[in-house]
This record gives structure tokens, sequence and C-alpha cells, in this order.
């Protein structure tokens, strides 16, 4: 290919891979494979490592990898990004229809679009040419901060539009308002990894968003589970649309991913949405403290004027408050599959926004004790969608005097061993392998959806089970059958013979599933996968030393630590020896993978500071796809360091060492002999 031809490959893979990606984060119906996708990316990263001087900002591969900043700088917003006034309760909301109709007689004519208010951030996102330039938060509303770097981490955010392009030309100025969020799930999902890995958990999605936009280093935001809905054109160039309905679906002609809505005929319809709309606020994905009114005439909003910064053609019809207050009985322990210790309230019981609470999360033992939490104080409790409800603090203006100060227990709830505390994490945990409590949820672990997938075996099954005695590992499933299964309580043929089905079924589940199951502190499903990709069988990871581990991508050196660890424990090792010897061995599948020119074989490298074309794990690839390895630490047997923009002590180790120093050109210099 010759370089015109290569460029307009190159286009031509950069709106390929926006499309998909809209197709995966805005639209959640992705046409191709994962794999597929990663393929389009190693394509285009191909070409703009051959040519580096065509990589643009809004190529897809500059998502991520943006150097960190010292602090934010400040951008004047091109109109004032107006707040809304509040209705609490359906009078209220009757009672602004009323004072702005009185105002303005056309606004008994008008009809209405209902939307959620997403609780999260707002942010505002500026187009040039149709290219993202520039993301600013809301600031005081006349002056934000540059979050561009972070906000180009979120794959939702089109980094150019029209998306498809096929789509409505994008003006050549164009600026949108739109709210940037966790959903409830991926909100979740962090915690729980955190909270296995023995890390500090997010207290609630809106603080963790705000937070995660706010990172100095856009590395940090880009691995948190941030997305984005739009709802507003605040400056266009040329003609924009006058109704609130027309600019939502120009939003998403352009490829925006914008809000759900309802369209009312009517105020009454209005209220009607809004009564109903509060019984339904648990099933949104997201957290959402009320709806949002708007008149759907946009002139007409805009002649009604504002009241300080609210805006009289829209309104927040705000849900009751989820937040109680109640009493703390006493704090329960749980043991989690790895071991943790976590805290929990247990609550006088209380109703919040229509379910009776009883428990809530209390995080960790540093929370309670930086919150000062006693037992019997009365406590702020929140719930908020489907996140389990969470104590926010004290209230310690009721105190009595009758309160107590909590000591975090110093043995193991479920088997009374003595808890520990690892280096640098806020955990505790119970070490004891045979503890009951860390048998049952490794066993809930080992069977669940993302592991085995031992479907039908729940919960109160593992229970069952662990207390008959019937199953002291996860090994222990292969060994069972109908008959003591049957003497089980709740159990007749039928399930016992569905039970022991798919235990059987589990067997034919692929490598990774099985490394997910066995619960080694730090390895979830997605690393799993990779490890699949270096070792071949549970043989082969057994053998792997901590350095071959470090040097896969994701794995530090504390995961690879965890890895060897468990296999060299000997419970372990009985384990996977019962494994084996029941048959439950797979293999992973071999990838044929092209050959590749092997330039670097036998080299090792260290990479430090950042790059110019390549972000630090695009640069590991780099190496790795041409046969080199690439190391976390300088050392004697470091034949390269690669050096970027403000490269860290690894400079100063390898130059004390006599290690060759290379820049990028360099390293792509080696690459080609
Ligand atoms: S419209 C003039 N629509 O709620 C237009 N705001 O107190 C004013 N919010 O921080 C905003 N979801 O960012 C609008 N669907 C939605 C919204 C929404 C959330 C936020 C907004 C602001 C707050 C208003």
């Amino acid at each position: 290919m010759n370089d015109q031809e290569l460029y307009s490959r190159l286009q031509e893979l950069r709106q390929k891979i926006n499309y998909h990606n809209f197709r995966y984060h805005v639209l959640d119906d992705p046409e191709i494979s994962d794999a597929e996708f990663d393929q389009l990316l190693v394509a285009l990263r191909e070409i703009e490592n051959e040519h580096p001087e065509w990589i643009t900002p809004d190529s897809p591969t500059q998502r991520a990898g943006a150097p960190p900043v010292e602090k934010f700088t400040k951008i004047a917003h091109p109109a004032p990004i107006l707040s809304l006034g509040n209705a609490f309760n359906i009078t209220e909301v009757k009672a602004w229809y009323e004072r702005i109709a009185r105002l303005d007689e056309r606004v008994r004519q008008v009809d209405f679009v209902v939307e959620p208010k997403i609780d999260g951030l707002t942010v505002v996102l500026h187009y040039r040419q149709g290219v993202f330039v520039q993301g600013a938060t809301r600031g005081d509303g006349e002056i934000g901060e540059d979050i561009t770097h972070n906000l180009r981490t979120i794959r939702a955010l089109p980094l150019r539009i029209p998306v498809n392009p096929q789509g409505p030309a994008a003006p050549a100025y164009f600026v949108v308002r739109g709210e940037a969020f966790i959903p409830i799930a991926e909100f979740e999902k962090l915690n729980r990894r955190l909270a296995e890995a023995g890390e500090r958990t997010y207290q609630n999605p809106r603080n963790t968003a705000a937070g995660s936009l706010r990172q100095l280093d856009p590395a940090l935001t880009a691995s948190r589970p941030l997305t984005l809905l739009v709802y507003q054109i605040v400056a266009a160039d040329g003609d924009i649309p006058t109704t609130q309905i027309a600019t939502r679906q120009l939003l998403k002609d352009l490829g925006f991913p914008v809000p759900a809505a309802t369209y009312c005929q009517s105020i009454d319809e209005v209220i009607q949405v809004c009564i109903e709309g509060e019984k339904k606020r648990d099933t949104y994905p997201y957290e959402i403290d009320g709806l949002v009114i708007k008149i759907n005439d946009l002139i007409l909003a805009n002649e009604l004027g504002s009241v300080g910064k609210d805006p009289r053609g829209a309104l927040a019809f705000k849900f009751a408050a989820q937040e109680v207050t109640t009493r703390l009985l006493d704090i329960g322990v749980n043991v989690g599959r790895t071991g943790v210790l976590t805290p929990y309230a247990i609550l006088d019981p209380v109703e919040i926004g229509g379910v009776i609470v009883r428990q809530a999360t209390l995080h960790n033992f540093d929370f309670i004790e930086e919150k000062d939490i006693r037992i019997g104080d009365r406590v702020l409790v929140k719930r908020a969608g489907d996140v389990i409800p969470y104590v926010i603090g004290p209230i310690p203006e009721l105190r009595d005097g009758s309160q107590i100060p909590y000591q975090p227990p110093s043995t193991c709830p479920a088997c009374n061993q003595p808890v520990e505390h690892l280096e640098g994490e806020v955990a505790w945990y119970c070490v004891n392998s045979a503890c009951p409590a860390q048998l049952i949820r490794n066993l809930e672990h080992f069977v669940s959806r993302g592991a085995m997938d031992i479907v039908g075996l729940g919960i109160k099954i593992v229970i069952q089970l662990v207390e008959a005695g019937l199953v002291k590992d996860v090994a222990d499933l292969y060994a069972l059958d109908q008959e003591s299964l049957l003497k089980l309580e709740g159990f007749a043929t039928k399930k016992a013979e569905n039970i022991i089905d798919a235990i059987e079924a589990s067997r034919q589940r692929p490598l990774a599933s099985l490394i997910t199951g066995l619960g080694i502190h730090g390895v979830g499903e997605v690393l799993a996968q990779d490890l699949t990709r270096h070792f071949r069988s549970l043989d082969e990871l057994a053998r792997a030393t901590q350095s071959d581990l470090e040097n896969i991508e994701g794995v530090g050196p504390n995961i690879a630590r965890s890895i060897v660890d468990w296999f060299q424990n000997p419970a372990n090792q009985k384990v996977l020896q019962k494994l084996r010897t029941f048959g439950v061995w797979p293999q992973a599948q071999v990838e044929e993978k092209p050959l590749q020119n092997q330039s670097l074989a036998g080299l090792t490298f260290v990479v430090t500071g950042t790059l110019a074309g390549l972000t630090r794990d695009e640069a590991r690839e780099f190496i790795q796809a041409l046969g080199g390895k690439v190391s976390s630490s300088v050392s004697s047997k470091t034949d390269y360091l690669v050096v970027g923009e403000n490269p860290g002590s690894k400079f100063d180790r390898a130059q004390e060492l006599g290690v060759k120093i290379i820049d990028e050109a360099g390293l792509r210099e080696l690459a080609q002999k």
C-alpha cells in the first residue's frame, strides 16, 4: 500500500472503530465480537506506529494514555450552564405551571418532555468540525475546569460526530451538555473487586464519578466505569432544533447517548408521569434523584427567562429523599471468599423508599473508626436504586451516653482463628483455609456464572453441602452422587438428578472459567482469560514464576505474588490433585497467531515515562508482539530502558547499572532490524 492508500485505510479503520464503539457503548447492541473489535484497533495501531505523525487526539487509540496534568485549567462556558428549580411534590409542580402560564398565556398550549434527572456530574462538551476538542465541568455555571483528557476515556463519548457517516452533518461549532456517571451495576462490580483485593471500597456512585473525573491522571479515570448521557445543546453554529424532542433526535442521530424520555401533551400527563416515575425509580440502571420536566418548545422556554440560575421553562421534580435515620443495633462481620472480613450494620428496621432495610454496608473497619460510629448510635442510612443500602455516618448530637465504641474482632467470627492484616491494605483477613465461612463463599463463587456456572446450585444448597460435611473443598463437588444428595432436606430424585447433571456439564467449561473459579486473590474473569493466553493448562500456570507472571499485562507484583502463593499452598495443591483425578482439567484452546517478525526476541525491556506515540500498555504489547520481554523493574538483566518524558527513578537506576537507554524512536528502530 502506498501512503495515500494507507491513510485511507487508517481513516476507514477509525470510522469503523467509532461506529462499533457506539453500537456497544451507546446502543448496547454490538454487531461484532470483542475479538473482532480488538483486531480493528490492532490494525489501526499498526498504521499509527508506522506513521506517528498521523496520530490525532480524536483517534480511538488516544482515549487513554494522555499524561497526567498538574492542575486543571479554567474554561469559560459559551453560555451559562443553568441550574433547575425544584418541586418536592405534585402541588409544587402545579404551582410552577400556573406561575409560568400566568406569565405567558401560550404556556397553556404547550407540550412537555419528561426525562430522568441523572444523579451524576454535569459536563460540557465542545466539538469543532465534528471533533471532540474540549470538555469541562460545570464549575460555577460560568467557568468550569478543563477535564478533556479524562472525558476522552469515556467510551460512550463520541470523539467524532456524526459517528455514523450517514448521519446529519455536525455544526462546525457545537457545544452540548450532559451528565457523566457510573451505572449502579458497574459501581457494585467495582466495589466487589476492590473488597476482594482488600482495598478501600467507594461509598456511592456519584462521589466516585466526581472523584474519577477530577483525577489529574487520565489513566485513573480510564479505569473507572464512567458513562454519559447528553440532553442539551448549549451553543452551536447555524440553526439548531427548536424543540426538546427534535434536539434529542439530532443528538441521537449524531451518535450521542441520550436519556430515556416521556412525551406529554399536557401538564396533567406530566403529573401522571411524575407519580408513576417515583415508583419506577429503582428500575433505572443508574441513580436518579428525580425527573426533569421540560417545555418542549425551546424558543418559548427561552423567552420565559430565568429566576436567578433557574430557567422558568424547566423544573426538577425531586423524589423523596432515600435517606433516613435509624438506630444501629449492632455491627456484624461477614467473611468473604478470600477471607476478607467486612463489617455491616444491623439496623433497627426502617422503611426507605418502600423497602424495609435491616442491614447496611459499613464499607470497612477504617470507615467505622474514621466516622466514629458507635453501637447504639442513630445513623444516617441511604438507599438509592439497587445500590446496597449504606451508612453515611452517625449523628453524634443524638448520643445519650449509652453508645459503645466498636472494636473490630481479633478472631474470625466463623472459625475463631486469629485474623491478620496485610501490609498496605485496609482489610483484615481470616487466613484459615479450612474456615467454613470461606468455604461457603468459595463454593458460591466456584459455581457462579462467571466461573463454572453450575446451574441450580445456589447458596442454600452450598450451605447444606458444607454443613452436612459432604463438601470440604471445590473438588468434592465432582465426587457427589444422587444418593448423598437425597439425604439432604428438600431433595427429591428430580432435583438431585438436575444438580448432578449440572455438575457434570460444568466439566466442559473452558480453562478460564476454572481459573476464575479457584478464587485466587486478584484474579477475576478478565485476568483469568488473559492468563489462558499464556498458560495452556493449570500445570503450566502452577509452574509460572513471579517474573513470568509480572510480564503479563495487567499483572502487577501483588497479583503475581498472590498467584504464586496460591499454587504453593499445600491445601490448594491437594484440591488441584483432586480436580485432576476427577477429570476436571481443561486445556486452553491454542490461538492461531499470525507470524510476526520476532526482532526483539531474547531482549528484556523496561519502559519509563510518557512515550509520545504509545501508552505504557501499548508499548508493552508492541514489544511482546515482536518477541521481547517487558519487566517492571530495572536490573542487570535488563537490555534496554525505553525512556519517555518525565522518566522516574528507573532512569537513574539504568544509568547506575549501565543499561542501554533508548527512546521510542530507538525502540522502533530496533524493531525494524
Ligand atoms: S436540564 C436548563 N436534564 O440536574 C436545563 N438536567 O439541578 C437545565 N440533570 O446539575 C438542565 N439530568 O446537570 C437536565 N435530564 C436532565 C438532567 C439534568 C440531570 C442535572 C443537571 C443539573 C441538575 C439540575
